[in-house]
Order: structure tokens, then sequence, then C-alpha cells
């Protein structure tokens, strides 16, 4: 017999027990984007590679080491989507959105793919939700973007995320900023660790963000950006404090944010929990104005995404909870199977999950099944409950029992479920 082939590195399979987290998230959140206007897309998983080069950033850690590249049939070089930016600005400006009229408000979800360092936190396979704003230029959709992602954590009920916020210039102040930055780190080079030095010339922002203790500690007068911003990006910046102040958004300003993508401008932000460690970034965005210019269109837009996973390990340390089936229900003869069956189906169609027995096992061998799955109240009909029209409740947090009227089990699940 030939061995067990397993997923590969940094990729892994959701199991039924984790994966309904995974759509608890993402339902709460979709109907929440939906109530602010965004529309669900879907985009492709494979681009073309020049895609996130132009658009995230030759420079990036992404774009350099993190990419699955590979060549298709026909010699054209492809790429598993790293993010979901590049490409919804991708399908803005192919699609002809901005024929909407005003903003595109638009969210996604689905896998990522980016070719790490696998630890708790961070896989080379994780899903995103998504959600971009593209069209406008103004603070406004900055301060609401950010308000409707608080919002969010409200009400998953994960308070304890903070936001973080920074600006990080545009094309007429960053140039000035950068040199001094980097006549900066030049004077201190040999106290970086290894990774900054290679950073100095190729990507000076990112060395803001070295979580190396010594660097962290040398880096701790660097200048920063939001001492450097131009009039506009001043006043950009101070709009969207404004909105968010106004929001009551609790929020906390970073200067040393600095974003591993390149396309960022204005407004970025990260929202953190300090108990996942390393990888403490729940969701994290920011503004992209120049992103669409990269990529042969001009369009503003701002946005964020949010890691499934790390949101997922944040809300099970809240007691999440799967919900269980409510009801088992059970026959005590082998002639009540078909009605046990036709009394699960009328459950389930008025809202409810049931658990019924398809392996015509005895009626002790079915509530021990239903024990097992912790399912609280067992229906039980057998021969006598059919003559009657009526069910045996059995309630296994207190472990009594009742005879009931058939229709009395509907209308008061019906009742409960309208609930
Ligand atoms: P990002 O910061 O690269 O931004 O990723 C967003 C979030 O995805 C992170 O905060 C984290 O929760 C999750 N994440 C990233 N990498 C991994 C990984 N290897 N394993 C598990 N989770 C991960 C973006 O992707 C931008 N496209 C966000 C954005 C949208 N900016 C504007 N619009």
């Amino acid at each position: 017999m030939s061995g067990l082939i397993k997923a590969i590195r940094g990729f892994s399979d959701v199991p039924p027990e984790e994966a309904w987290k995974y759509n608890y998230i993402e339902e709460l959140a979709r109907e929440h984007f939906q109530k602010y206007g965004y529309r669900e897309v879907r985009l492709p998983v494979v681009e073309a590679t020049e895609l996130f080069a132009r658009g995230i950033g030759t420079a990036t850690d992404i774009v350099e080491k993190e990419m699955y590249t590979f060549l298709d049939r026909n010699g054209q070089s492809l790429t598993l989507r790293p993010e979901g930016t590049a490409s919804a600005v991708r399908a803005y400006l192919e699609g002809g959105w901005k024929s909407w009229g005003g903003i595109a408000k638009i969210f996604y979800t689905g896998p990522m793919f980016r070719y790490e360092r696998p630890q708790k936190g961070r896989y080379r396979q994780f899903y995103q939700m998504g959600l971009e704003a593209i069209g406008a230029g103004h603070p406004e959709v900055d301060g609401e973007v950010v308000a409707l992602l608080h919002r969010l954590f409200l009400r998953l009920g994960v308070e304890d995320i903070t936001i973080l916020i920074n600006s990080l210039g545009c094309p007429v102040c960053r140039p000035s900023y950068r040199s001094e930055l980097v006549g900066f780190l030049q004077d201190l080079a040999e106290e970086l660790c290894s990774n900054c030095r290679k950073r100095i010339e190729k990507n000076p922002l990112r060395i803001l963000d070295c979580k190396v203790p010594t660097c962290r500690e040398n880096l701790s007068d660097v200048p920063v950006m939001i001492d450097h911003l131009c009039g506009e990006c001043s006043h950009h910046f101070e709009r969207v404090r404004y909105c968010l102040d106004g929001l009551d958004v609790p929020y906390a300003i970073d200067p040393k944010i600095v974003r591993g993508l390149d396309y960022y401008n204005r407004t970025a932000f990260e929202a953190i929990c300090g108990r996942l460690g390393s990888q403490n970034a729940v969701a994290a965005g920011g503004r992209y104005d120049g992103l669409a210019r990269e990529i042969g269109g001009d369009v503003p837009g701002i946005g964020f995404a949010m890691g499934i996973e790390r949101l997922r390990l944040v809300m099970e340390w809240k007691g999440l909870h799967i919900p269980l089936p409510e009801f088992y229900v059970a026959s005590a003869t082998e002639n009540a199977r078909l009605t046990a069956m036709t009394i699960a189906d009328k459950l389930r169609s008025m809202g409810s999950r049931v658990e019924t027995d398809l392996e015509t096992r005895s009626l002790k061998a079915q509530l021990r099944s239903a024990n097992r799955m912790n399912i609280r109240t067992v229906v039980i009909v057998g021969d006598d409950e059919i003559a009657k029209g009526t069910v045996i409740c059995k309630d296994f947090s207190n472990n009594t029992q009742q005879e009931i009227p058939l229709d009395e089990l509907f209308s008061k699940t019906a009742a409960v479920n309208r609930r």
C-alpha cells in the first residue's frame, strides 16, 4: 500500500466544527456591509502576475518572495491572488463600474495565497473578507469605512480590538520625507538588523514596523510621515479624525503603521488584538488613490480586508459556540420510523436544526446518540403515540419527560422560531 498523501504545509482543511465559524463571521459581515450599501462581487482566484507586480509593488515582500506564480500551458505568467484589492480595482476598470454612478461599494470573500512562514495566525492559504469603496477621495469615505469596521467588531462581540490609524502622505509630500528617513537610517545602519539594512534604499518605510526589539529601540525617535504631511494630506487626516470623533469610533494614532503593500497613500489603518501575539492584525486597510494608475486607469479608493482565521480565534476566546441541533427525533418502534422522519422534516421546515436516526438503531442507542451530541430535547414517537396523535418530549437538561399533542410541539416550536 502506498503512503498517505497529506495536505501541503500552510494549507489546511477546515473541518465542520470550524467551517461553521467562518460562515457565521461571513454571514454577519455580509449583512452588515449591505446595510452600508456594499454589494458582493466574486473575483478570480488567479490573475496575470503583472497585476500584482504593478499594483502591490515590486519592492514589497509579497511580490518579491511570497507569490505563487506559475506559467500556464500557453506560457503566460499567472499568480494565485495574494490579496483582493488589485483585482477589485482591475474589475472596476475593466467592467466600467464607474457607470454605476457615485462610489462603487463592493465586498468579496475567499481564499488568498502567500508563501509565508506558517505559524499561528499565519498560513499560506487563508481566508479574507474585503471591502472596497472605489471612486471617491473624500475623507468622509475613510471615516465611514473605519466606523463600519468598528461597528462590525461590536456586532461580532469582540470589543477588545484596537483600531490604529496613520497617514502615509502622497506623492507630493512623501519623497522629501523619504529622503530624510533614508538619511536617518543610513546613520543608524550598523545598529539595524540585516533585513532592515537591506531595506534602507529599497523600501525604507517598512523599517518602521520591524519587530526586532533592538531595531524598535533604535527607531524610537525615527522621523515619521505625519510630521511631514503637505497641506492637503494634513487637512485630509484632520477630517478623517473629525469624522471618527463625531461617529464615536475609538482609535489611536500610530505613526509607525506603514503597511506591507506599496499602493497606500494618506489614510492607513490596522485593527489589532494583543492576544494574537506577533500576528496581531485582525483587519487592515487604507486609501490607494494611485493604485489604478499602475494598472491602466485613474480612480481613488479605500478599503480593508479582515483575516477570517484570526477573527475566528479572537471570537473563540470570547466563547463562540457551535449552534447545536435543537431536537433529536427518535422512534420507539420500527413502525414509527417514517413518522419520526416526517416530524423531523416538518420541524426543519419551521427553521429548527434536527437530527434523527437513519441507521435503524434501538431507542436506547438513539438516546445515547442524542446525549453524545448534547442535544437537549429528544422527541420520541412509538405506536401508542401515533394512535393518540402525541409525542414524548424528553428534556435532557433536567431529565424530565412529558407527553404532549404533536400539534402542540409544532405550535410551540413555531412560536420559539418566530422570536
Ligand atoms: P493585508 O494587511 O495584507 O492587507 O491583509 C489583511 C488581513 O488579512 C490581515 O490583517 C490579516 O488579518 C489577514 N492576513 C494576511 N496575511 C495572512 C496570512 N498569511 N495568514 C492569515 N491571515 C492573513 C490586504 O490584503 C489589503 N488588500 C487590504 C485592503 C483592502 N486594503 C485596501 N483594501
